[in-house]
């Protein structure tokens, strides 16, 4: 088959394997590959068990793959191939050097621009999918638009909203895609094409147009403000398990301020996921690099809420339980950063789990989906350290049980069964305030939630 476009995507990680996967369900006509420098993750798109969990994921991708969607490592050929690319590496926070700590890690970023440059025999638009500093479309463009009388290269940026859990769902009906790039003749071009790919199921409406800067602030902005309001209502539980005040009912009344709205105000042990934290300290970094130290430092607190929340919750748990955990073995109910993910990046259980081990605690890990990822987070032999897939296993014989995601799964097992395996008095520490406390209260534990009165038998 012919066809109308070529699109390659360099990085199939959680981003670029569900968008390219779309993209190709939405366009037949369109050619749509997908390349990585992970051999193991290609192979692993090309089989039966995807590399990543995605509710929906596994059909849109079976129902393309072979026919106008491809997995490969064949990097060089694809640049070749394509009209257009996009980027979609990791940008993590950098660990060495200058910024160390809170800058964004742009290597993989500009080693793919070298290889771009280097295997293009003809003009691209290159799309930045990855979030980036603000500015980084300017950086590309000098590196690519290098080369004097060779192809000519547009860039875009293109930042991706979508949460993982609900990739697909985001990815079919979203808010808005944000495409920004240059007001020249060419830029407005490469615009219309890009425009073009989402419109073939996303309204025109909701397609937004702004300037490459624009685009790329917008990104780290708005994951800002949603890490923002998560720690806002953090810090305003933890204010109500003092006041007897509870920040669901806190919540819901201040939801119901259009001006504020209802979402993004759970109470809980802490944000966490591969974006927030990373884009915050980045937007930080640039703040500070622009001698804004004041906007720097109120961006900065918004992590700082979100670690003192999740070392609160430890503090509580050791308090509760007679000031020691130690020798104690507490059921970790979730591993995974939020629901209907394996995702483990940045989990508030990494910290958490860290903690009780300081503390000399036994931790028995059960998730659906995360295992894996906990073992690889905790290194895999490290003593105090249990799996079970099982969580009724998880805990027989524990003395407490920390919920750290909301899996649904949670909800529907038998607390009864659970109470009569474990040591006596039981604890409950609920990160999520998913179970029925006053069920479990009845059964004989005692419960502690986040930002409500604990219910307690003594
Ligand atoms: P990821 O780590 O899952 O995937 C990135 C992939 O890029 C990896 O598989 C890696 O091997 C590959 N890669 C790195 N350098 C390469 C190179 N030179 N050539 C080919 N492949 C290369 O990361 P992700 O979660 O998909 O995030 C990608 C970007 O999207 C990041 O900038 C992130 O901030 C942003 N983002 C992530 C999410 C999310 O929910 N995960 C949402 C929106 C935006
Ligand atoms: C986020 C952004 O939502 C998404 O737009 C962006 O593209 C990537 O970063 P993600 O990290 O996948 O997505 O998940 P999200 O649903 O935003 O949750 C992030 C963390 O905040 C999770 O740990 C979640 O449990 C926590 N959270 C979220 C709360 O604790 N309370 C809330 O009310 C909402």
């Amino acid at each position: 088959m012919t066809f109308k476009k070529r699109i390659l995507c360099i990085g199939a990680g959680y981003v670029g394997g569900p968008t390219m996967a779309v993209i190709a369900d939405k366009s037949p006509d369109v050619r749509v590959e997908l390349v990585d420098i992970n051999a193991e993750r290609i192979a692993a798109w090309n089989s039966d068990h995807l590399p990543i969990y995605e509710p929906g994921l596994d059909e849109v991708v079976k129902r393309n793959r072979g026919k106008n969607l491809f997995f490969t490592t064949d990097t060089d050929r694809g640049i070749a191939e394509s009209d257009i690319i996009f980027v979609s590496v990791n940008t993590p926070t950098k660990t060495f050097g200058q910024g160390a700590g809170l800058a964004a890690d742009l290597q993989y970023w500009e080693k793919t621009a070298r290889q771009i440059l280097r295997a293009s025999t003809s003009d691209k638009i290159v799309v930045e999918k990855s979030t980036l500093p603000v500015r980084t479309a300017e950086a590309m463009d000098r590196i690519l638009n290098s080369n004097g009388s060779g192809p000519h290269f547009e860039v875009l940026s293109n930042p991706e909203f979508l949460a993982e859990g609900t990739a697909i769902e985001d990815l079919l009906d979203p808010d808005r895609v944000l495409i920004g790039g240059m007001n020249t003749p060419k830029g407005q071009k490469a615009l219309d094409d890009l425009e073009a790919v989402y419109a073939s199921w996303v309204p025109r409406d909701r397609i937004i147009r702004t300037n490459v800067w624009s685009a790329e602030l917008a990104k780290l902005v708005a994951n800002a403000f949603l890490a923002q309001r998560v720690s806002s209502i953090n810090a305003v539980s933890a204010l109500c398990e003092r006041t007897s005040a509870d920040v669901g009912e806190v919540a819901h009344a201040i939801g119901l301020d259009s001006r504020i709205g209802p979402k993004f105000l759970k109470a809980s042990v802490g944000f966490g996921g591969s974006c927030f934290r990373k884009d915050i300290l980045n937007l930080v970094y640039i703040c500070r690099q622009h001698g804004l130290a004041e906007v720097a430092a109120y961006w900065e607190a918004v992590v700082a809420m979100n670690d003192h929340q999740q070392d609160r919750f430890v503090a509580r748990m050791i308090s509760e339980m007679f000031n020691t955990v130690a020798g104690k073995r507490i059921a970790i109910f979730g591993f995974a950063f939020k629901a209907d993910t394996g995702d483990t990046r940045e989990s508030p259980a990494i910290r958490v789990c860290r903690h009780l081990l300081e503390e000399r605690a036994e931790v028995c890990i059960t998730d659906p989906k995360a295992l894996d990822n906990a073992a690889r987070d905790l290194g895999p032999d490290t003593p105090g350290v249990v799996h079970a897939q099982d969580p009724y296993k998880a805990a027989e014989g524990a003395h407490a049980i920390a919920v750290m995601t909301e899996w649904k799964d949670f909800q529907a097992l038998d607390y009864q069964r659970i109470y009569d395996s474990m040591e006596k008095p039981a604890f409950v520490f609920d990160g999520r305030n998913i179970l029925d406390h006053a069920k479990l209260h009845k059964i004989g534990f005692n419960v502690y939630p986040i930002g409500k009165a604990a219910l307690t038998h003594v």
